[in-house]
């Protein structure tokens, strides 16, 4: 078991390579489950994909979709939601049926036995393949240093560089919640295929520990050195120190 890793130019040539992974994907299952990552670093697939939709190249009719993870506190109309993100980015561009697409709820009243519902949902619906981007302090989903590698969706209290890295959106680290909701490292490892994605310099150090670290619940992407059909695509920057 060894991670694939493809190298890229830059970010554009990053997306159009994981545009071609997640349509083969989709192109070769009847029901096409995908797992969905948010932030910086996946916009480029998403437009791709758009782009690839609108020229007829691939339908998402058939395809369902389960979100990594959600800020506790933003519901889904809330324009910093991740919810709100995946739609502005990519649900409202494609054919997908909103009732196939799956994010945690941040404003649930009970976070708990939301993460229950949501467990319940990644148990029956099984990944084809889960999107990640990583964290520049080596997280995957919101699964900050130290998070056991047999978790499952749960309450996470977000890392302060994880709080900086995102506090651009809420116009200052105040504003930033300090909860969210994730899909815990078992949840992520029993996606039949993973796709990673790193762009820039900032992620240069985290991707070297992953690929070639120890695998320690200190680098949490360092557990990938143990799933069955890791991808990772990177653009030149954040392959620098590999
Ligand atoms: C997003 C997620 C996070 C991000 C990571 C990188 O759903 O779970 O793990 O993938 O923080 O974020 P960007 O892409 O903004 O650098």
């Amino acid at each position: 078991m060894s991670i694939k890793v493809f190298i890229r130019n830059d970010y554009q040539e990053l997306s159009i390579k994981a545009a071609e992974i997640v349509e083969e994907t989709v192109s070769d299952n009847p029901f096409p489950v995908l797992g969905l990552a948010t932030g910086k670093t996946p916009t480029g697939l998403y437009r791709q994909l758009v782009a690839d939709y609108s020229r007829g190249i691939i339908s998402f009719s058939n395809v369902k979709t389960v979100n990594l993870d959600e800020y506790a506190g933003l519901s889904a109309d809330d324009t910093r939601s991740f919810a709100f993100f995946m739609k502005k980015n990519l649900f409202s561009h494609i054919d997908i049926l909103p009732q196939n697409t799956y994010i945690p709820n941040g404003a649930a009243d009970d976070l708990s036995i939301e993460c229950r519902r949501y467990s319940y949902i990644l148990k029956n619906l099984k990944r084809d393949i889960q999107l990640l981007g990583i964290g520049s302090n080596g997280h995957i989903g919101f699964n900050e240093p130290g998070t056991p590698f047999d978790s499952t969706t749960y309450v996470v209290r977000l890392a302060e560089s994880t709080r900086k890295d995102n506090f651009g959106a809420f116009g200052g680290m105040e504003n930033v919640p300090e909860m969210a909701i994730t899909m815990g490292i078992s949840d992520i490892m029993s996606a039949k295929k993973i796709l990673l994605l790193a762009s820039g310099k900032n992620k240069a150090s985290a991707v070297r520990e992953m690929l070639l670290g120890k695998v320690s619940e200190d680098c949490p992407a360092s557990i990938l050195q143990r799933h069955p059909d890791a991808t990772v695509i990177l653009d030149r920057d954040a392959s620098r120190l590999i």
